[in-house]
């Protein structure tokens, strides 16, 4: 098998174009990581290393790695139906018992459902029937759409053009017009700290703003991750998102609520509006939606939009051959009953959640920690230079990266995320037994970087 591997390395090394990775690394140093298996939290690799993967993959393997219930009931949609097109007023009943179930385990004014296969696609359906919803609302110039610089909202063109992330931009020529982006509730970077209600206002406001110079009669909405994974893992204070949700109202602007990675339990309510206090107009979800066992994506509308579109306004020309694909609604409803079953929201909100909290939470007393951010079992560590200052490292050292190699020695997958900034996003079925793993292995980072930096930490 190792020399199978050994071939199947040199043969990815020559070929292989990988997304957000170094053509030049992976050419020069070879792969990273091959992980030949996953099992429960674990990722294996080709030495038979084991690691705790603390984010979830990419924060989407919510309900853990390898389970046979999926497999089953995977395997048995395979043997009944294994592909059916939603075109054309079709389905099938996997596809139409996702309906069912989103129905049921989303806010009630949720009301109509549109499926795709990617977060990017589920935002860009978003945007697409915003455009169609204010051409039937006799209004079609409201097509500029707001966001947010560090937002992520995918990678086609006019989603990497929401993505507010700078580095995403420049090799593609974008953003695209009509797109601009405001400032983040990033309190860590404006002095302040997560519970800064008075900085929440002040940065919601920066909608009204951009609304007003635009014009309220071209923006067509405004769209905004809950609380923010890629995107340095900004957690907005309190009442930043009712506040945004006023501000849209009064402006007549469509909210849109990204909840790829929110969505389906992570922030400890089934959806982060849940716990933030506000209701989107329309709401993306992905990742969280089948834990990635398959790719399924969708975007739920409330009865003002999914009321218009479905109402007399003619044939929709728009969908993917694989959208609500029997296998992913499969895996969907199958996803949603295990979160359901094993009650892992309420065990996020009120077990795991708040002890990943308080592990985390001690260590802001290590030299390289500024401060942890987050909610539920979406969290960030941000490291600094200097803790009063609030300092960053030069970008050449990559702290963030540095950490995460240490506690990689440890057995555990963290997240650099860039900005100084480590990513900690682990399963919902993490035991406690294992959070305390991820926590040690943290730790062990931080003081291994903490040498290497050439400071021993005086703790
Ligand atoms: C909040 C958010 N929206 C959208 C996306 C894009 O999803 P995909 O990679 O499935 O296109 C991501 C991916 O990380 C995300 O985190």
């Amino acid at each position: 098998m190792d020399n199978t591997y050994d071939r199947l390395v040199r043969s990815d090394r020559d070929h292989h174009i990988h997304p957000f990775s170094s053509p030049r690394r992976v050419r020069e140093e070879g792969l990273r990581r091959l992980t030949v298996r996953t099992e429960g939290v674990y990722q294996v690799d080709n030495h038979g290393n084991r690691y705790i993967d603390a984010v979830s993959g990419l924060a989407c393997v919510n309900i853990g790695y390898g389970r046979e219930d999926m497999a089953d009931a995977i395997s048995q949609a395979i043997r009944t139906i294994s592909f059916h097109p939603v075109f054309w007023e079709c389905s099938n009943p996997y596809s139409a018992a996702l309906v069912e179930k989103l129905n049921e385990v989303t806010p009630e004014y949720m009301t109509h459902f549109f499926f795709a296969n990617s977060g990017s696609e589920a935002n860009d359906t978003a945007i697409k029937l915003v455009r169609w919803f204010w051409k039937l609302q006799g209004k079609p110039e409201k097509k500029h759409i707001i966001s947010r610089e560090m937002a992520y909202h995918g990678m086609n063109l006019l989603t990497a053009s929401l993505t507010g992330l700078e580095p995403c931009h420049p090799q593609f020529d974008l953003p695209i017009a009509g797109v601009s982006h405001i400032m983040a509730p990033w309190s860590w970077v404006h002095g302040t700290h997560q519970q800064d209600e008075a900085f929440g206002r002040q940065a919601a406001q920066a909608l009204e703003d951009e609304i007003l110079r635009i014009g309220a009669d071209r923006v067509g909405a405004f769209i905004g991750e809950p609380t923010q994974a890629t995107g340095c893992g900004i957690s907005p204070p309190p009442g930043y998102w009712p506040e945004i949700e006023r501000i849209c109202r009064k402006h007549d602007v469509l909210l849109i609520a990204d909840e790829v990675v929110t969505g389906f339990g992570r922030s400890g309510e089934w959806f982060a509006q849940q716990y933030f206090g506000f209701e989107a107009d329309i709401t993306v979800m992905a990742k969280g939606l089948s834990s990635a066992y398959f790719p399924v994506s969708a975007v739920a509308l409330n009865q003002r939009v999914g009321g218009a579109i479905t109402g007399d306004s003619g044939e929709l020309y728009h969908g993917y051959t694989t959208s609500c694909h029997p296998v992913g609604a499969v895996a969907a409803v199958k996803n949603i009953e295990i979160i359901q079953q094993e009650r892992l929201v309420e065990r996020i909100r009120d077990e795991l959640g708040p002890a990943l909290e308080s592990g985390l939470k001690a260590l802001e007393s290590h030299p390289l920690v500024g401060e942890v951010r987050g909610i539920g079992l979406g969290w960030a560590i941000q490291l600094t230079a200097n803790k009063e200052t609030r300092e960053f490292f030069p970008p050449e050292l990559g702290v963030d990266a540095m950490v995460a190699a240490h506690a990689y020695e440890k057995g555990v997958i963290i997240r650099d995320l860039g900005g100084d900034t480590l990513g900690v996003s682990p399963p919902f079925v993490t035991t406690d037994e294992q959070l305390v793993q991820i926590l040690d292995a943290i730790e062990y980072g931080l003081d291994a970087a903490q040498r290497e930096l050439g400071g021993i930490p005086d703790r």
